[in-house]
C-alpha cells in the first residue's frame, strides 16, 4: 500500500483510506456488523492504515467497530465532534460558542474516546466548520488543552458539502493539521484555492465521498431503487439518479485495460493531485476494500486529467438536509 505524509502531522498514511459513515448502521439501510468487522479487518490486511468515523455514525457505532477491529493496531484513526447547536451545515450567521463550546468539545472527545476504546484520539475534527468562526478563542483553548494532555494528536475540520472555499482562512491561519473535503470527478472545485494553499501550509487533506454516494462506481442503474433506510433514496430522489447515469456513462470513454472500472477511475482521479494525502471510500465489504485498496500508488495520465475537467457538474444533491 502506497502512504503519502498527512500534512505537518508527519504520519505516514496509506493512500486509500476507509471511510467509516456506512457502518454506523444508520442512514444507509441494513448493514451487517459481521460483514462490517470482516471490511474493517480485510482494509488493516490490505494496508489501509488510516480510519474515518464520527461520533454521529450510529452514535458511536461505527467509532465501536473500528476500536474492536484495530484494537492493539497501530492504525491512525480520525473521528467527529458534531455541533452541539445540531447545525448542519455550519451557519456563518452563528457563533462558534454555539456549535463548539468548549465543555462540549472536551466531553464528546471523552465520549469517542470510550466508544474507540483507545486512549488517544490521533485526529479529532469538527464535523462542521464555517470561517466565520475563526477569532473565537474558546475552542481554540479546548483543542490546545486536549492536544497538551495527550487526549488527542492531531486537530482538523470537515468542510461544508460543495463549500470547499469555506475554510481557506483557517487552512491558512495554522490552527489546523488536516481538512476532510468533497473530492470527485463531478466536484473538483477543490483543485482552485482549497489544495494550493493547504500544499503552501502543509495542511493534509482527506478526500471523502469519492464516488459521490455510489454513483461515480458505476453500479447504479436508472432502475436502482435503495432500500428503506438508505438516505440515498433521498440524494438520488427526482431525476437526480437518471443524470447521474448518463453522466457515468459519458465517463466510460476513459476505461481500458489499466483503468477497467469507473470506481477505479474515480479513485484514482482524487490520488492523481499532489495535495492530496488520502481518499477515503465508504466500502462495508471485504469485495469493495479489496477492488479498492488496487487503485494505491496509481495516478491518471495529464491529458486525463485535462479531458475529465469538462466532467466536472455542479450540483448539491445534499439539498434537502442543507437547504
Ligand atoms: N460531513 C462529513 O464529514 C462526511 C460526509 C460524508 C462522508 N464522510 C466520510 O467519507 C466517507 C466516504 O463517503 P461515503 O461513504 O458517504 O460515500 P462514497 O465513498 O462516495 O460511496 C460509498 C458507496 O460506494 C460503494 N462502493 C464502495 N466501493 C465500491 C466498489 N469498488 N464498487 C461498487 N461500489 C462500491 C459503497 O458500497 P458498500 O458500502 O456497500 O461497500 C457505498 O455504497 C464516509 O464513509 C465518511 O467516512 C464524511
Amino acid at each position: 500500500m502506497k502512504k503519502r505524509k498527512l500534512g505537518k502531522t508527519g504520519w505516514s498514511i496509506s493512500e486509500i483510506g476507509y471511510g467509516g459513515w456506512g457502518i454506523g448502521r444508520t442512514w444507509w439501510g441494513a448493514t451487517d456488523d459481521r460483514e462490517s468487522l470482516a471490511a474493517l479487518r480485510a482494509a488493516w490486511d490490505a494496508g489501509v492504515n488510516f480510519y474515518d468515523t464520527a461520533y454521529v455514525y450510529g452514535d458511536g457505532h461505527s467509532e465501536e467497530l473500528m476500536g474492536r477491529a484495530l484494537k492493539g493496531k497501530k492504525a491512525v484513526i480520525a473521528t467527529k465532534i458534531p455541533p452541539k447547536n445540531q447545525g448542519w451545515p455550519a451557519d456563518p450567521a452563528t457563533q462558534a460558542r454555539e456549535a463548539f463550546p468548549p465543555e462540549w468539545i472536551t466531553a464528546c472527545t471523552e465520549r469517542s474516546l470510550k466508544k474507540l476504546d483507545r486512549e488517544v484520539i490521533d485526529l479529532t475534527q469538527f464535523h462542521v466548520w464555517t470561517d466565520a468562526w475563526l477569532a473565537d478563542d474558546g475552542w481554540k483553548e479546548a483543542v490546545s488543552r486536549l492536544k497538551a494532555s495527550g487526549k488527542i494528536r492531531a486537530f482538523g475540520v470537515s468542510i461544508n458539502d460543495h463549500q470547499p472555499d469555506s475554510a481557506l482562512k483557517l487552512v491558512a491561519s495554522g490552527l489546523v493539521d488536516t481538512v476532510q473535503v468533497i473530492f470527485n470527478i463531478f466536484d473538483q472545485a477543490p483543485t482552485e484555492k482549497l489544495f494550493p494553499l493547504c500544499r503552501k501550509h502543509k495542511v493534509g487533506v482527506i478526500v471523502r465521498v469519492p464516488f459521490d454516494e455510489g454513483g461515480l462506481t458505476g453500479t447504479l442503474t436508472k432502475e436502482t431503487r435503495f432500500e428503506k433506510g438508505d438516505f440515498r433514496a433521498q440524494y438520488f430522489r427526482g431525476d437526480n439518479l437518471a443524470k447521474t447515469v448518463d453522466r457515468v456513462e459519458n465517463l466510460k470513454k476513459f476505461l481500458g485495460k489499466d483503468t477497467r472500472t469507473v470506481a477505479d477511475l474515480a479513485l484514482k482521479f482524487t490520488l492523481s493531485f499532489d495535495a492530496v494525502s488520502t481518499v477515503i471510500p465508504g466500502m462495508r465489504s471485504a469485495r469493495h476494500v479489496a477492488a479498492n485498496t488496487k487503485a494505491a500508488g496509481r495516478r491518471l495520465p495529464a491529458k486525463t486529467l485535462g479531458a475529465l475537467k469538462k466532467h466536472a457538474w455542479d450540483r448539491n444533491f445534499y439539498g434537502w438536509w442543507d437547504d
